[in-house]
């Protein structure tokens, strides 16, 4: 990103102070801040007291840059803390899910329910040999054995690393592979755009591939036909005759508790790691400041996917642990009309919804009649993750969603962050449109130039965390070195986070976005080299240059450039993009499926031979192309915008 991107933003002076009702109830105060900054350790061990330890830690953290361990010495259990400890605290009838499936069935589970089954889940992966440590892939549609799933492994110590169902057999191939996964536990199918799809057939795909996965758990949930082989077992055939008792254990504070895939600028997807009590700590506490949840009278719906790490912190633990009521719903929001999620809030009466952007910007092009079709009285406070909002959209969202009524927390965090980290507190901050304002209690970040010096408000930089903080991640599985450099090389001392964001005048964030080799795609994040290798993987391909482009309904779409191999004969025009687009949807998945693609005779390249995207994304953009006068040859960019055979398509 240049500089001059980071400096142009427009100033937004309008502010929105919470009202004074909201103000006096809320769960963070004002005072929050000094308490932090007074003592920042003891601030977090105070937080830690939200869960229940066996045993209390000896030391609160240990910090060898990069490595961190927070809560040495301390045991705790994830599943008892999400499950048990309201069971035993007379909160056993209080409803932890409503779940609702696409096709309209319902399930009511309350937190003693959710025990049970939980419980009889462990003993399904007991009697399958799963212990303490071992790796299980779970892949899944959104349905509540999903969340059983990822608390039995966490009530038996062992990791669970979600593998998000919309990932084609070869992402779910090399994810199994590289943790050295002995289970998977997926379901059949699950229900979307109206029809099922099917998840079996990907893992049966996968699993051709070498791993040493023993057993395959499936969940019945559509009923449609599966082929069944020797190491599958029907959930409901193991888990319902289990005991629905199981006394857990508790483990280290830094035992682990689960990897979570995400892209990083090479084509390998990066295993995030995370360990279980700082994270929890900080998914609780954040769960509980800046969703102000009241568990006794609030109706809370995050509508992540359980495959992302919003879908971990804030639909798994953070909630869980808080004692939340949820909404959990398995299907897409225009299925069976564009009105679903607005008829969900008014029939569970969500009082706390937390979304991304990229609906937000759907739901305004649909239009406001679906939203003003339904009751929304009951919303009284609305957050947004995954990239930044832009004003209108923020606007939006104040207006015809939450009626002027509700505060608008924009919550900056991500994968390796494992927990909120830049945001407004419902009821302390005046928020700007679009701005997410300031790090957290506890938290500390900077906005830094080139050289890694801070830079003054007005400017812009990267955005860079100076402080170690109890959900950072860990490392990258099995990496170490990999997680030196992608996060602390950069910057001497620092973890940088991969984005851009600038300081306004008063000192508030604004993301601008990632500044490295990273798309973000309706809140996904999808690297070009995967894209660009998963093209040359084509038999047609010679080479590849992907690029994201601004898209004014999924933030960034991607764009790719292709050159022809020679002498094979491919398929021409648009029945051969098809082809590359099918071929990248099935090697990586559908959500990394360009949005365009432009077969060039050449790239643009520098004369040490790296491929100028800046130039590239100008032409994606439908702009004036920049300067080229670097390029080894300077007509590149003539012959690609004249040449151009484009191929577009809506799906
Ligand atoms: O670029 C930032 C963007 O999403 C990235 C993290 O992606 P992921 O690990 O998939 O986690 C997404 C959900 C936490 C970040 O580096 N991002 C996330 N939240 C925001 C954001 N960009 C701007 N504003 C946000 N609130």
């Amino acid at each position: 990103m240049s500089s001059e991107s980071f400096e142009n933003l427009s100033y937004e002076d309008r502010t929105f102070p919470p009202s004074d009702s909201f103000v006096k109830n809320a769960n963070a105060k004002s005072d929050i801040y000094q308490e932090a900054d007074a003592d920042r350790l003891a601030f977090w061990e105070k937080q830690a007291n939200r869960l229940h330890w066996d045993t209390k830690w000896s030391q609160v953290v240990d910090w060898q840059l990069p490595f961190a361990k927070w809560f040495i010495g301390g045991k705790l259990n994830a599943s008892y803390n999400c499950l048990d400890r309201h069971v035993l605290e007379g909160r056993g009838d209080r409803v932890a899910f409503h779940f609702e499936g696409e096709p309209g069935d319902t399930q009511t589970i309350t937190y003693k329910q959710l025990l049970s089954e939980v419980c009889k889940t462990t003993n399904a992966l007991i009697e399958l040999g799963i212990k303490q440590g071992d790796r299980v892939a779970i892949y899944m549609p959104m349905i509540p054995q999903a969340a059983i799933a990822m608390l039995a492994c966490a009530r038996l110590g062992a990791m669970h690393s979600v593998v998000f169902g919309g990932f084609s057999a070869d992402s779910l191939l090399s994810r199994i592979q590289d943790a050295d996964a002995s289970l998977v536990i997926t379901a059949d199918g699950g229900y979307r755009k109206g029809s099922a799809f099917a998840l079996k057939t990907a893992v049966d795909e996968a699993l051709k591939g070498e791993t040493n996965v023993k057993n395959v758990l499936v969940v019945k949930r559509t009923g449609q036909e599966v082929r069944w082989g020797e190491k599958d077992i029907w959930w409901h055939e193991i888990v319902d005759k289990q005991s629905d008792q199981h006394s857990p254990e508790f483990f280290d504070s830094e035992n682990g508790l689960f990897i979570l895939y995400t892209s990083g600028t090479t084509a390998k997807p990066k295993g995030i790691f995370h360990t279980t009590g700082g994270y929890l700590t900080q998914a609780a506490f954040t769960h509980h400041a800046v969703f102000d949840l009241k568990a006794e009278s609030d109706v809370y719906w995050c509508t992540a996917d359980i495959g992302w790490i919003t879908g971990h912190s804030y639909v798994v633990y953070g909630p869980l642990i808080n004692g939340a009521t949820q909404v959990m719903y398995e299907g897409t929001p225009d299925t069976p009309t564009k009105g679903r999620i607005f008829e969900l809030i008014e029939k569970y009466k969500v009082s706390v919804l937390y979304t991304a952007p990229t609906l937000i910007r759907t739901w305004m092009k649909w239009g406001d009649e679906y939203p003003n079709k339904s009751d929304l009285s009951s919303l009284r406070l609305l957050g947004s993750v995954g990239e930044p909002i832009n004003p209108e959209a923020w606007m939006w969202y104040r207006e015809v969603i939450g009626n002027n009524n509700c505060p608008i927390v924009d919550t900056w965090w991500q994968t390796e962050t494992g927990a909120i980290m830049i945001s407004p507190l419902p009821g302390v901050t005046a928020t700007k449109p679009g701005s997410a304002m300031k790090p957290l209690p506890g938290i500390s970040t900077q906005v830094v130039d080139d050289e890694g010096k801070a830079v003054g408000n007005g400017r812009g930089g990267y955005l860079v965390l100076n402080q170690p903080w109890p959900s950072m991640m860990r490392g990258i599985w099995k990496e170490p070195e990999r997680y030196k450099e992608t996060y602390w090389s950069r910057f001497n001392n620092l973890y940088f986070a991969g984005d851009g964001a600038k300081l306004d005048k008063d000192g508030a964030i604004w993301l601008l976005g990632r500044v490295d080799d990273v798309m973000n795609v309706s809140g996904h994040r999808i690297s070009t080299t995967e894209v660009e290798s998963a093209l040359v993987s084509h038999e047609a391909v010679a080479e590849a240059a992907v690029v994201g482009a601004n898209d004014e309904m999924t933030g960034q779409g991607i764009v790719a450039f292709v050159i022809l191999r020679g002498g094979i004969a491919a398929a021409s025009g648009e029945v051969l993009v098809k082809q590359l687009r099918d071929h990248v949807a099935k090697e990586i998945g559908p959500i990394a499926k360009p949005r365009q693609i432009m077969v060039v005779a050449e790239l643009p390249k520098t004369r040490s031979g790296k491929i100028m995207r800046r130039l590239l994304r100008d032409v994606a953009e439908n702009r004036a192309v920049g300067d080229s006068t670097t390029l080894a040859d300077p007509n590149v960019m003539k012959l690609i915008s004249e040449g151009l055979k484009s191929g577009k398509s809506e799906d």
